[in-house]
């Protein structure tokens, strides 16, 4: 039987060594993010109010937020480096540490749970060679079980980066990694949620 890792701790694992992007500067210094940056500003009263939507920015471009990267963004809302650490680690959907191009999470919470999660998320193992939290060698893929994502009506789910799969059975399992592998980017790779998108 496999080792389980529960999901609080995932982010504490030290296998995560892919990291998706490398910016030779402060990312608010690139064209892309002076214009998120603006964006978001002038959609908040306050610069305070656009912590979260800069921390999901940094993370849709990297594919985590390092400590880094939370002293940008607390220099670029005037906030403090442990107000912003404060929030990024109180939510579990910023990655602490590096996932891989494909972060899997599988809900097996009591719908899924009821509708073959726990074998939904074996398959996700087995077929890319990883073990939960583990990113995978060529940087591809990293599977963990999540809470309910709810969309308990659809189970069993799973969320690729920011896109749901829903109905998902353990025989569908090869078919969404065999097309996941084929992707290249975020966006394709939300190309088999695309007949069950939450
Ligand atoms: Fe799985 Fe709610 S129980 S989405």
């Amino acid at each position: 039987m496999s080792r389980r890792i529960h999901p609080a701790v995932v982010g504490a694992q030290p296998f995560q060594l892919t990291a998706r992007e490398t910016f030779d500067g402060p990312i608010f210094e690139t064209e892309e993010g002076r214009r998120r940056l603006e964006a978001a500003l002038s959609r908040y009263p306050t610069k305070q109010a656009a912590l979260l939507p800069m921390l999901g920015f940094v993370q849709s471009v990297k594919g985590w937020i390092e400590p880094e990267d939370m002293v940008e963004v607390a220099e670029a809302l005037d906030l403090t480096p442990a107000y912003v650490h404060s929030v990024a680690t109180f939510y579990t959907m910023y990655n602490k540490h590096p996932v891989g191009r494909h972060f899997v999470q599988v809900c097996t919470n009591i719908s899924c749970h009821l509708n073959r999660a726990e074998e939904v998320l074996r398959s996700f193992l087995a077929e890319t060679g990883t073990r939960e939290g583990e990113t995978s060698e060529d940087g591809e893929f990293t599977v963990i079980e999540a809470e309910c994502l709810g969309a308990c009506g659809f189970a069993t789910v799973v969320q690729v980066n920011d896109r749901y799969l829903e109905n998902v059975t353990p025989d569908g399992v090869p078919e969404i990694v065999a097309k996941l592998r084929g992707a290249r980017d975020g966006a394709a790779a939300g190309g088999p949620a695309a007949e069950g998108d939450a």
